[in-house]
């Protein structure tokens, strides 16, 4: 039987989380929510999904859009929501619709770690998210760090970690934020990223700073990582590539920059042009010269998909499917990564 899946939240999250589900052989999306009526609404209609209204359905009627229910009517239809609504609303929901239906449900990263006590990262805690009623997948930058920590902590045992998050102002789509014309710094010491990665990699001593620039395209972070063992630069290279998830990109390809990633992935033909892999630049791995163990890189983060693939894995598990390799596999395949 198909898990049946519903999404409230059809923003730059929810939309990719509906294509996804849509793809997977042993799911059924239900339907998404209309919240107001926007092109989004256009395009869920046009794909054919069932549309539930949130709240006054009376803007959508006069657009020409027949809900086919209400918010209610969706959750008494599913086995598991993704709530990809905005920051807070996704705790909210958990409190006062989805506990009092008894659906289970995914919020996605801005919501606390508190709000389902249980936090995902597929690669690094599959397990922890088993049958769980109610879970919640990591931002964008906590599921970039801990892709590429959880591969380096597993194979050389990590001392400690700083990382510095230089984050996009702006989604490709929103007109409201910024900064236009500034680079702006995280001003508390560290960022709530290093204690958010905890929440998943439980064991690994991290401290996070992060500033956000004048760019819609992706994050780029800088790491330094103090090793239990000695590493060699090859070998951290070797790592990356065999990661999944991560993708190892080169000067040689001219994928010098965040632009060019982005190029790149439209190229391929993905879906939206996203790159729900994380981007470690082979010529920014480096190892200091008077000690190997103490490793640096450079990575880039698609942040409207890299938690895409995490919201589907989280998915089976939380409705029983125990082999987290296998779902990932299952999944991977259908976005076209490794
Ligand atoms: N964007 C990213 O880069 C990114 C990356 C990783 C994680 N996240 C997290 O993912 C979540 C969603 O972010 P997003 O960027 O996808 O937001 P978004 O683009 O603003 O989309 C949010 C959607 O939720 C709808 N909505 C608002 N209030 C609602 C309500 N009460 N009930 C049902 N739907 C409601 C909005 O509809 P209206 O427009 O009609 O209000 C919109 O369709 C947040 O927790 C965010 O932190 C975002």
């Amino acid at each position: 039987m198909a898990i049946k899946v519903g999404i409230v939240g059809y923003g730059t999250i929810g939309k990719r989380v509906a294509d996804a589900v849509a793809m997977q052989r042993d799911m059924k999306l239900v339907g998404v929510t209309a919240h107001s009526y926007s092109f989004n609404t256009e395009v869920a209609k046009s794909k054919g999904y069932k549309i539930f209204s949130v709240g006054d359905s009376s803007e959508l009627k006069t657009n020409g859009i027949k809900p086919d229910g209400d918010i209610n009517n969706l959750l008494d239809n599913v086995d598991i929501i993704v709530d990809a609504t905005p920051k807070k609303i996704g705790k909210e929901n958990l409190e006062k619709l989805y506990k009092l239906k008894k659906v289970k449900a995914i919020v996605q990263g801005g919501e606390k770690h508190e709000t389902t006590g249980t936090s995902f990262v597929a690669q690094c805690n599959y397990k922890e998210a088993l049958n769980k009623d109610y879970v919640r997948i990591v931002s964008c930058n906590t599921t970039g760090l801990c892709r590429t920590l959880h591969a380096v902590d597993k194979a050389y045992g990590i001392e400690s970690v700083h990382a510095t998050m230089i984050r996009r102002g702006a989604d490709p789509g929103d007109i409201y934020h910024g900064p236009i014309n500034a680079i702006v710094p995280v001003l508390e010491m560290p960022s709530h990223h290093g204690p958010d990665v905890q929440s998943v990699l439980h064991n690994v001593e991290i401290f996070t700073t992060a500033l956000s620039v004048p760019s819609t395209l992706m994050h780029l972070h800088t790491l330094t990582v103090d090793l239990k063992k000695r590493i060699n630069v090859e070998d951290a290279i070797e790592l990356f590539k065999n990661t999944t998830r991560v993708r190892v990109v080169r000067n040689a390809e001219h994928l010098r920059s965040t632009a060019e990633i982005m190029e790149f992935a439209r190229d391929m033909g993905r879906l939206r042009g996203d790159m729900p892999e994380i981007c470690v630049w082979q010529e920014a791995v480096g190892i200091t010269s008077n000690a190997h163990n103490k490793l640096l890189y450079m990575q880039a983060v698609h942040q409207e998909s890299d938690v895409i693939p995490e919201n589907i894995d989280c998915i089976r598990a939380m409705t029983g499917f125990k082999d987290g390799e296998k779902s990932m596999q299952m999944t991977n395949r259908t976005f076209g990564i490794k």
